[in-house]
Parts: C-alpha cells; sequence; structure tokens
C-alpha cells in the first residue's frame, strides 16, 4: 500500500536534497544557501536551473537524468506531490536534483543575482482570473529577473492556448 500524506512529509523532513521554506516557516528559519547553492549544495559548477510548479517533479526527476551535466531544482508548495520526485530522485542516487518546497511569490528569498541559468514552467496553473498568481505574471517576471544569469532562458511548456497567448 502507498504512504499517506503523513508518511510523506516525515520522509521530506528527512530527505538531505529537500529544503522546506514555506510563508509560514521562513521569517523564523534561516535559509543558508542562497548564492551558496553551488559551493555546499552541488559541490560543482553546472549551470542551476529550477522548475517553478513542478508537482510532483518529473521534470525536475527527467530534466536531471538527460542532462546531468547541470543541476535541477524543482519548487512547488504542495510537499506530498513533491515527495513522487524527491523519493525518485533519491532511490536513483541523483546528484544533480534538489527539491524545495515554498510559496513562488518568496522565491527571491533562496537565490542570489546571477546564481540561476533557466527556469522552467510546466503546465502551469493559468489562473486566467487572477494574473497576480500566474507563475508568468510581471509580477513573478520580476522576482525571476533578480537571480536569472543575463541571457538566461525561461522555458514555457503549457497545454493552455490563453497561458501561451
Ligand atoms: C497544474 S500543476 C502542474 C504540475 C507539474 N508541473 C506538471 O506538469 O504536472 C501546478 C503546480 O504549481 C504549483 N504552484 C502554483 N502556484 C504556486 C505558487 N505560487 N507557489 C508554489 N507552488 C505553486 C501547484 O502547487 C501545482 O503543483
Amino acid at each position: 500500500m502507498g504512504k499517506n500524506k503523513l508518511e510523506k512529509f516525515a520522509d521530506m523532513a528527512s530527505y538531505p536534497h529537500v529544503f522546506e521554506y514555506p510563508y509560514s516557516v521562513v521569517d523564523n528559519v534561516p535559509f543558508d544557501l542562497k548564492g551558496l547553492w553551488h559551493d555546499t549544495f552541488f559541490k560543482n559548477d553546472h549551470p542551476i536551473v529550477l522548475e517553478l510548479g513542478c508537482g510532483r517533479g518529473e521534470y525536475t526527476v527527467g530534466l536531471g537524468k538527460m542532462f546531468p551535466e547541470k543541476n535541477f531544482i524543482g519548487i512547488d508548495i504542495k510537499g506530498a506531490r513533491m515527495w513522487t520526485g524527491a523519493t525518485e530522485a533519491l532511490q536513483a542516487g541523483m546528484t544533480n536534483v534538489a527539491f524545495l518546497r515554498t510559496n513562488i511569490e518568496i522565491i527571491e528569498r533562496f537565490f542570489a543575482p546571477g546564481e540561476v541559468s533557466e527556469i522552467w514552467l510546466t503546465f502551469s496553473d493559468p489562473q486566467m482570473k487572477k494574473a497576480t498568481k500566474r507563475l508568468t505574471s510581471t509580477y513573478f517576471m520580476q522576482r525571476y529577473r533578480s537571480f536569472l544569469q543575463p541571457g538566461g532562458l525561461v522555458h514555457l511548456k503549457t497545454d493552455s492556448n490563453f497561458m501561451f497567448t
């Protein structure tokens, strides 16, 4: 039988490649990796690529397998979903994959200027009525700009005509 949510949350808390900083804790728990993801966590200088709204992390893990010369960080607020990719990466012994559970609204707290090379937005909710919640809105783009390298890429994968437009 599969694990329930509480069991998944317990796993996540014990995983060395999972960082959990939702709104509720971010002001109280110091985050030490900003600007230090390369040196302290990945221990290489390979490009860092983010998947925002990664859900179960299929792209984070899949891209990590396809491109071992890049580092991937899947970001989402939903821990029970993220558990799937986090568990797969751990069991596969992947060293180029991490997960950050947080609200993307505060993403600039976790990455220093120029620290990230690429961003993937994979089937993000179109949020047709709430532009400020849409991960492609100016509100979010301003945040991505604060840490994306000059010439960095934002990849958009969507099945929504609205989002594409
Ligand atoms: C439609 S799902 C797509 C999941 C995955 N990328 C896929 O292709 O299956 C959107 C995901 O984005 C996450 N998400 C949306 N807005 C978010 C935000 N502001 N902060 C963190 N996660 C967010 C949701 O929790 C959800 O898992």
